[in-house]
């Protein structure tokens, strides 16, 4: 298994990732307090959040009614796929329960410094795009700023410099795997990123709490952040992480890269096409040996995406049962993981176009 903010591969364990990257499990009295202020939500309550830092203080503050903000972001360089809609659709179910202001950022120096192949100016025309998928998960317009590296930069770089500046090279070389050929932009990039985990607390003029939704990969960069928050005055922000929506094949994430990732403008034939093609089956190989012995859901990844995309539990429940058993085949699972899949997509194609009249409500500028 390798899980690093830019590569995602292997069979992903994730009680080992809890150890590897020294966070908590999110379990117990925390996700109990979790669940009083930001009521039930499926991803949470399936475990696809799974772990966390520091939520008990940005709990306290909710408590406490004290004003805090959510964080979360996106690095433009291709089309938005399902993998990328899990974190977003939690951070509006959360902000919509706790009230609180997002901030989302779109670093669109980001795959410029890391690839090859993307120039400043893709990754600046790939952020309007991805902008209309963000705002077609439901954020609220009065209380949503998205913003651009480039754009917002101004008012970023003289946060961005102080946490450089607390920030060895040889401490973002271990945290990223960076070697000395790789180029300096890579080492100054999660200060960055950094940033809006501080904005908070600049905006209300007072240390104001911070709750990032992101997947578990990104913890490494706020792992920084925390280490540079309090000598720096801010309170270090809270994450609340989520495992990866695998790729069709199994295993690993979904990545655009793979070429058989589900986008969020695909239309339905292809959505189906691509379930019914390449999603992994965790069924028996002839229908008499499937009605015989029956099939494991857990490996199956039609299965996974009603996990991930289906909320209701007891309709879940049902289907992994009659998989088991054998009355549910393969073909079928993947029919009923295309409903859903493509339940969920038509909605969001709907509020992704109505989206394009709205842009600017959302946007942060200096
Ligand atoms: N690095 C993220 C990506 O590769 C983008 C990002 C910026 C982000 N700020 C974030 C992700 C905060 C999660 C939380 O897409």
């Amino acid at each position: 298994m390798k899980v690093t903010p830019w590569e995602v591969s292997g069979a992903i364990d994730y009680e080992k990732l809890i150890k590897q990257f020294g966070v908590q499990p999110l379990q117990g009295a925390v996700n109990d307090r979790l669940h009083a202020v930001a009521g039930d939500h499926y991803l949470e309550r399936r475990g696809i959040f799974f772990a966390h830092t520091n939520l008990d203080q940005f709990l306290s503050a909710t408590e406490k009614g004290e004003p805090v903000y959510l964080y979360t972001g996106r690095a433009p360089s291709g089309p938005v796929h399902l993998g990328h809609l899990i974190p977003w659709i939690y951070a509006a179910h959360l902000q919509r329960t706790l009230g609180a202001t997002m901030l989302f950022q779109i670093p669109d120096e980001e795959k410029f410094l890391f690839k090859d192949n993307v120039s400043l100016t893709d990754s600046k025309s790939w952020a309007f795009e991805n902008i209309l998928d963000i705002i077609a998960c439901g954020f609220d317009p009065e209380k949503t700023k998205i913003f651009l590296d480039t754009e917002y930069a101004k008012t970023m770089y003289p946060i961005a410099i102080q946490i450089a500046k607390k920030t060895t090279a040889s401490k973002a070389k271990g945290l990223f795997g960076l070697g000395m050929e790789d180029n300096v932009g890579k080492y100054f990039y999660s200060c960055m990123q950094s940033v809006p985990a501080f904005l908070p607390t600049v905006f209300e003029g007072k240390p104001t709490r911070v709750l990032i939704p992101c997947a578990i990969d990104q913890d490494v960069h706020f792992r920084l952040t925390r280490d540079v928050a309090e000598s720096l005055g801010y309170p270090k922000p809270a994450t609340i992480l989520c495992r990866f929506l695998p790729s069709l094949e199994g295993g690993g994430k979904l990545s655009t890269s793979s070429g058989t990732s589900i986008n969020t403008t695909d239309d339905e034939k292809t959505v189906r096409a691509k379930i019914n093609k390449y999603a992994f089956s965790g069924g028996k190989d002839t229908v008499d040996e499937h009605r015989a012995h029956g099939g494991n859901p857990d490996v199956d990844i039609a299965y996974q995406l009603l996990v991930f995309f289906h909320p209701d539990d007891s309709f879940i429940a049902k289907v992994a049962a009659d998989y088991r058993s054998g009355a549910l085949l393969s073909g079928e699972l993947k029919k009923l993981a295309g409903d859903a899949v493509w339940a969920v997509l038509s909605e969001h194609q709907a509020r992704r176009e109505a989206a394009r009249a709205h842009v600017e409500r959302f946007m942060l500028r200096d």
